[in-house]
């Protein structure tokens, strides 16, 4: 169970996971100091850090910088300040009091420390939050900003409010990791040294982005996939976010993580609150690969709204159809999907309004009456009949200038006076800060799922913001970047109360919006519109690093792919997709019968596995790039049986693939591969690894299960 200490004599909280402490130290100026962040400490031994020799002071320096959890602007501090706010007569600096402090035990068997501060003069109240949650080091924080003042004393600005600040211990050095990327190409990897100063990963579109991913993860450089620590910490928020990673000339290092940008603030008003979102973080030994699969644990328990349920297998219609789309055509490539054992048929954009190329139709989220004259209802119950479940493409915050809506209320978008408004693919975004567009937006979908028998969504968000202002909105327009994200998320709460047995797909522009607030309220994230199965390897290993395969979309398309080109087997093209929520998104009318009963076999043997793909412990053995071979194992919890899933792009005249070391079996167990029916000795699996009989041509690929055998 998770432990909150306190030693009230030295003003020392220990708050404690399975395997790690994190020691918080109020000293004598009511300064809250990150004391300890790493292996288990007992009270006794934390307040022991109190004796520890503190570095030497410098002239210029306030020794605390860099050192403070609860790290607000002021005084002789100069390092990065993760709570900065301006009060009406224009004062800057916060001096807080801790006024007090609390455990909640909540009925889920988590805790959770609240200290309670407040400003020595101005009427603002400061809560920092700290939750810890059985059988994980994770500890989730945010931070609540309350204005406790009356109408006369006017709003406080907010300038920054990060929902924490994680003080590193000191380390030889510092290693900065990261996800980066673009459309089609989200979620590389980077893992750089950090350099002094103030680095700061952002996004200021109003969505989480294609370009960086809110979480990072540092360790003293010596770190890899099974040996070292990780100090690494995740926010869970969908639009404008920072995340500041720094490192002063002291060598001391924080990472703090809030929502908005620069220079976005919020106008708090007398007896307003703001919450921000959560902030998670965890130190784990064990490397990069147990750092991962900590995160994996902690979205399955704790983040996800069904984490036990098992993802279907689902055909997506965009890259078969594009806009060209209507009954007959939906109905053939369900009849032919269904023949492959998917469960799940998601037809994709253009079914509703105008909608027959990507000019029009926005906003008007009714059935094309060319193209479903009698309604969605003829392809849905089709698709029942079919035994698959019925999924629809939707884009709800976004208006074509070209449609119905936009004629109607052209105030509705984001816009700005005197400005030119942005089209980005012929579209303008909603202003979900206004009451009236939530309300419009939310009876939209819920007349839709109400009035058709829709088992899933793909919600997808196409583009950034741009001129994000609000005429009307009065003196805060600013807020808006945060409203956008709060009355999405209450859209999202709502239809998902309201129709229990809807679950939403999280989509923007491929993999844009995928962070830890997003998957709160959906079922799985579309990874990248880039389907190659190649390019897909590095992708699908940097979405890896924080979240499960369980939420990971995947689809095998054509050969050559439409996108690059590329033609690689259908089986490296289906091994590829399998190490994630398995999806088909080709033209089924195009395969040949060979390349259908393939598919068949494949879907079968994806299905016989996937519950350890998705709910299993992920082992990165070999990541792509490294030599020609690349490998994943997924081990049940009880390490009964694993899936194996080796894929290599080319391989050397003369070489051999090597042999896979396996890792977290029974050494004294033996294992039989379901397929050969060969039984291996975990011991031999643990040390020489698995030997692979893969084809020598380029592209080749395997999935191998292994299953205990009883003694
Ligand atoms: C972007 C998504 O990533 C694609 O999968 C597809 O749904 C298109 N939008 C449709 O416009």
């Amino acid at each position: 169970m998770p432990s909150i200490a306190h030693d009230p004599e030295h003003r020392l909280w220990v708050l404690s996971g399975p395997g790690s402490s994190y020691v918080l130290h109020l000293d004598d100026n009511h300064r809250l100091r990150g004391l300890h962040w790493g292996p288990r400490l007992t009270l006794e031994q934390a307040v022991s850090l109190l004796n520890y020799p503190a570095p030497g002071r410098r002239s210029c320096e306030d020794p605390a910088d860099g050192t403070l959890d609860f790290d607000t602007a002021g005084a002789m501090r100069y390092a990065h300040a993760g709570v900065q706010v301006r009060f009406p007569d224009g004062v800057r600096d916060l001096e807080t009091l801790l006024v007090e402090h609390e455990r909640l035990d909540h009925a889920d068997g988590s805790t959770e420390l609240v200290l309670r501060f407040a400003d020595r003069h101005y009427p603002l109240a400061l809560d920092t939050h700290y939750r810890l949650r059985p059988g994980t080091d994770v500890i989730e924080r945010h931070l609540v900003l309350r204005h406790t003042g009356t109408a006369t004393d006017g709003p406080v600005t907010v300038v920054r409010a990060d929902s924490a600040t994680w003080v590193l211990p000191r380390l030889g050095d510092y290693r900065l990791g990261q996800v980066r990327g673009q459309w089609s190409a989200e979620t590389q990897l980077n893992r750089t040294p950090l350099p002094y100063g103030e680095l700061v990963l952002t996004s200021r579109r109003g969505t989480t982005s294609h370009q960086a991913n809110p979480w990072a993860m540092v360790d003293d450089g010596t770190t890899d996939e099974e040996h070292g620590a990780v100090w690494s910490c995740a926010l869970a928020w969908s639009g404008s976010w920072r995340l500041t990673a720094q490192r002063l000339p002291t060598e001391r290092v924080t990472l703090s993580a809030g929502f908005g940008h620069d220079p976005i603030t919020w106008e708090l008003a007398p007896g307003e609150e703001l919450t921000t979102p959560l902030c998670a973080g965890a130190y784990t030994e064990g490397g990069f690969g147990a750092a991962s699969r900590l995160w994996h644990r902690h979205v399955l328990d704790h983040v996800l709204p069904h984490p036990d349920e098992l993802r279907p297998v689902l055909y997506n219609s965009w890259e078969a159809t594009g806009f060209d789309i209507g009954i007959t055509g939906q109905i053939e490539l369900a009849e032919k999907a269904a023949a492959l054992g998917v469960e799940l048929f998601v037809m994709d954009d253009g079914w509703f309004g105008a909608r027959t190329h990507d000019a029009a139709g926005l906003g008007d989220w009714t059935p094309n009456p060319d193209r479903f004259p009698d309604g969605l209802t003829p392809l849905i119950d089709r698709v029942h009949e079919l035994g698959m479940q019925f999924g629809l493409w939707v884009e709800p915050e976004m208006v074509n200038p070209d449609s119905d809506l936009y004629r109607a209320h052209p105030d509705w978008v984001l816009h700005h006076p005197n400005r030119r408004r942005t089209e980005h693919r012929n579209q303008l975004v909603l202003n979900l800060a206004r009451p009236d567009v939530i309300a419009w937006l939310h009876a939209q979908l819920d007349e839709l799922v109400t009035k058709n028998a829709i088992d899933f969504l793909k919600w997808d968000m196409n583009r950034p913001f741009t001129e994000a202002g609000w005429p009307d909105a009065g003196t805060d327009p600013d807020r808006l970047w945060i409203d956008h994200v709060h009355n999405l998320y209450a859209v999202l709460d709502r239809l998902r109360a309201d129709h229990p047995r809807l679950r939403i797909e999280s989509c923007s522009s491929g993999g844009a919006r995928l962070d830890l607030g997003i998957l709160a309220r959906t079922d799985q994230a579309w990874t990248s519109d880039n389907t190659d199965a190649v390019d897909r390897l590095a992708i699908q290993h940097g979405f890896s690093q924080l979240y499960p395969a369980r939420v990971m979309g995947a689809w095998v398309t054509d050969s050559p792919n439409p996108y690059t080109g590329r033609s690689v087997p259908l089986d490296f093209r289906f091994h590829t997709a399998m190490t994630g929520v398995l999806g088909i998104g080709g033209d089924l009318n195009q395969w040949s019968k060979a390349e259908l009963t393939r598919a068949a076999d494949l879907v079968a043997a994806y299905k016989r596995v996937r519950h350890l793909v998705q709910l299993g412990e992920q082992h990165r053995l070999r990541p792509p790039g490294d030599g020609e071979l690349t490998a994943v194992q997924f081990l049940a919890p009880d390490a009964l049986e694993c899936a194996v899933i080796a894929l290599r792009c080319s391989r050397h005249f003369g070489q051999h693939d090597p042999a896979l070391p396996l890792r977290a079996l029974d050494p004294a167990a033996r294992y039989r591969d379901t397929a050969t029916g060969t039984v291996h000795h975990g011991a031999i699996l643990l040390s020489h690894g698995l030997p692979l009989d893969l084809p020598p041509d380029d592209h080749a690929s395997a999935l191998v299960h292994l299953i205990r055998e009883e003694n």
